[in-house]
């Protein structure tokens, strides 16, 4: 069999061979490139064919070794390792490691990456004052994205995406200092004296103690809770190429330094769509407020009202095989921080929806957002800092995607083409003639 596709341009009647490549699964990564298409043509003068794909539901931006997504079967790994073996035997900064450089690392790997990322989690004194400038009621994803923009000021060197070495030392910082910038904005807007890292504390430990130390001496996270966040970590540290790593991979395609990139990428996350859908379930919640109202609210979402958040995907047309994990956990988070009557409403709400006609024809299961929220809550984290939650480990597959577009050499800067609607050509009209 070959593997090339026969196109018969029936303007022409001219035959076309194009070929096929291939990823590791065939059957999901098959494709034609896009350019084998502008051969096709009426006349020689005509520009050829273009693919045209609005918010690319179709289209391969590049070849990826990080992630595979299978979302008719529910299934997702990193580097070949199911998201539930991870979540279960490995820890975020592994994951991170693994993500970044394809494989697992040993023990003295594992210990010289952890120890560089927790020695980076300063961050310089002006980056405090500039904090100050922010209102009182600042939302700390638009704090964030600005302070990692800001970073971009203080590592001049970073511009020097080609050297390595260099490399390295920015994505040491960035993993690092996104719970710092985080813990600022949070205590910023609550009014509260800013918290300098602690490096004897793991990395979600050390974030725990970022954000919620207070009188005491020392801070000791709470093992259960420190254990789950690094969970929720591991299962948004990367999900391929969606809006935000889309952003990453496009911004740094014009080859600015890594700071800007990863701002144009927590933007890109902050929307209700994709990173602020946790914010947005959890308001969802709480409006919802008693089980017994669930049965209107459903209808009016069928009546395309508003959308459920929490569910849905892109690419999961079965359950978000992370909803799984993170659905088992919530019951522990909240069997040691006390029940919350949210969990009762997602439960039936969840019950409700998969088992209505609307949402199993449209294969509409509970998506990542679903359940994190409330265990965000129940650990103490307000509802604003949900999308920043989602940024900080997400870092680590930004930084894996835009490493790996750097090494790509069929990678060039990102220039979609578009198909022109406007009007022909056409003579200016003098103002007082229109
Ligand atoms: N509630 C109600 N209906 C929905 C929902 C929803 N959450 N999601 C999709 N639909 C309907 C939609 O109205 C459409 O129906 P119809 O065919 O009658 O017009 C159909 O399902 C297909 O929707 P779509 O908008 O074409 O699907 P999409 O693949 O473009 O959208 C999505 C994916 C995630 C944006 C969407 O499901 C959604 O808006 N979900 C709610 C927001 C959310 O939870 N986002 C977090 C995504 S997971 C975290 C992440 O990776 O960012």
């Amino acid at each position: 069999m070959p593997d090339t596709l026969t196109i018969i341009d029936n303007r022409t009647g001219k035959q076309y061979e194009v070929p096929i490549l291939y990823g590791t699964y065939p059957l999901y990564g098959a494709a034609i490139r896009t350019t084998d298409l502008r051969q096709i043509g009426v006349s020689g003068e005509d520009f050829g064919l273009l693919g045209y794909d609005p918010a690319f539901t179709n289209t391969a931006s590049c070849k990826s070794r990080i992630t595979f997504i299978d979302g008719e079967r529910g299934i997702l790994r990193y580097c070949g390792y199911p998201i539930e073996e991870l979540a279960e035997k490995s820890s975020f900064l592994e994951v991170a490691y693994l993500v970044l450089h394809g494989e697992l690392p040993t023990q003295k790997e594992l210990d010289g990456w952890s120890w560089n990322v927790i020695h980076h989690s300063f961050v310089h004194e002006n980056i405090k004052k500039f904090m100050d400038g922010f209102r009182y009621d600042a939302h700390p994803m638009g704090i964030l994205i600005s302070t990692v923009a800001a970073l971009s000021t203080f590592y001049p060197e970073s511009k020097d995406i080609r050297n390595q070495q260099g490399r390295r030392e920015q994505i040491y910082r960035l993993i690092a200092k996104m719970p710092t910038i985080a813990a600022l904005a949070f205590r910023h807007t609550m009014g509260y004296p800013y918290t300098y890292p602690d490096n004897d504390l793991s990395y979600c430990g050390n974030f725990l103690n970022m954000m919620f130390k207070m009188t005491e001496l020392r801070y000791t996270p709470d093992p259960v809770l420190e254990k789950a966040l690094d969970i929720l970590f591991i299962l948004h540290a990367d999900h391929e190429q969606n809006c935000s790593t889309s952003a990453m991979r496009g911004v740094g395609s014009s080859l600015p330094d890594p700071y800007v990139s990863v701002a144009a990428a927590t933007a890109g996350l902050y929307g209700p769509l994709h990173g602020g859908a946790n914010e947005q379930v959890l308001r969802m919640l709480q409006e919802i407020g008693s089980v017994d109202r669930i049965p209107g609210y459903i209808r009016q979402v069928k009546e395309g009202v508003f959308r459920l958040m929490g569910f849905g995907h892109r690419l999961y047309k079965n359950y978000d095989p992370r909803a799984r994990i993170l659905r088992e956990m919530t019951h522990k988070v909240l069997e040691r921080t006390g029940s919350s009557p949210l969990l009762d409403i997602a439960m039936e709400l969840e019950r409700i929806a998969l088992e209505d006609e609307y949402f199993i024809t449209r294969l509409l299961y509970p998506n990542v957002d679903f359940y994190s929220g409330i265990i965000y809550q129940a650990m103490g984290f307000p509802v604003d800092m949900f999308p920043v939650l989602f940024a900080i480990p997400r870092t680590a597959g930004w930084l894996a995607q835009w490493s790996e577009m750097l090494d790509d050499t069929e990678q060039k800067i990102a220039r979609p083409r578009q198909v022109y609607i406007g009007p022909d050509t056409r003579p200016y009209l003098p103002i007082d003639r229109r």
